[in-house]
């Protein structure tokens, strides 16, 4: 079989979280902060709140008004740094355009920042000293790791150079001492450099932009994107029944990385619960 099921895997994670927090005195607590009314926003922050219940975590779903100011946020933000039932703080992205993201996730002290994203935690992912790792991209390496994938020496692709996959994902192929190729927006001869890749990750938002035949014969697909196309059907940024017969493994949209994501947000917050502890 070579469609990846991200659930299964995702679950299995979730199950071992679950055990693992049983013995402890108190629950790990993840706040999440919700600004405006995004509804993929709102739906994201959902799941990895009825995520966080089902584990058995404390979650606190925090709603703002698209209307907060800056000042605002980053005071609540604040408060949630010295609330010692908070182990993790996540601001859902995007924010509204009058706020300065980057502020807010400077603001975010790094030993809660289980989205990975404040500068040290990157700094410390480009370094291989990590502890706070991007979700999306650590729950891609999971995945890798549980279809017995080998990275080191490989070809690896990524498609797409945004700050929460492309540029972690290409860390975290490195780190594993693959060979990693990052394409963007402006890159040429696109379909010719996956065509050499082992390993392809693609995280662009353009549905089904990856082709059948830009797929080496047993390469693994590992397929980010998540669109809603007019019909309401969500497709991926990889043409999946494309490439389903050619590529060695692929992940599914939905039901590959996305919830391979939330159970890493956990898994993260877990590890900053313990360092916090
Ligand atoms: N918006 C889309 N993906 C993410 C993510 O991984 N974390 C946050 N905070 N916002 C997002």
């Amino acid at each position: 079989m070579n469609i990846i099921d991200g659930k299964e895997i995702a679950l299995s994670l979730r199950s071992k979280i679950a055990d693992e927090i049983k013995t402890f005195d108190r629950p790990p607590g993840l706040a999440v902060i919700l600004v405006g009314e995004d509804p993929a926003s709102a739906v994201y922050v959902r799941n990895k709140e009825l995520a966080c219940k089902k584990a058995g975590f404390f979650s606190d779903k925090i709603i703002k008004s698209e209307n907060i100011t800056e000042e605002q946020l980053l005071e609540e933000v604040e408060r949630l740094n010295h609330n010692p039932h908070i182990d993790g703080i996540l601001v859902q992205l995007p924010l509204p355009s009058h706020i300065n993201s980057n502020k807010v996730i400077e603001h975010i002290s790094p030993l809660k920042d289980v989205d990975g994203f404040h500068s040290e935690n990157i700094g410390k992912l480009m370094q291989n000293k990590s502890h706070l790792r991007p979700c999306t991209p650590k729950g891609v390496m999971t995945i890798l790791e549980s279809i017995d994938c080998k990275i080191e020496g490989m070809n690896c692709v990524v498609i797409g150079a945004s700050n929460i996959v492309g540029r972690p994902m290409a860390m975290e192929l490195l780190n594993a001492r693959g060979t990693v190729t990052i394409c963007n927006s402006r890159t040429k001869d696109i379909a010719e450099k996956v065509r050499k890749a082992d390993i392809v990750v693609v995280g662009v938002g353009i549905p089904k932009m990856v082709k059948g035949d830009w797929i080496k014969e047993g390469a693994v697909v590992i397929d980010v994107g998540i669109n809603r196309l007019e019909d309401g059907s969500l497709v991926g940024d990889a043409d999946f029944d494309a490439i389903k017969d050619i590529a060695g493994a692929i992940t599914p949209v939905p039901g590959g990385v996305g919830p391979m994501t939330i159970a890493t947000l956990l898994e993260n917050t877990l590890i900053a619960y313990k360092q916090n502890l």
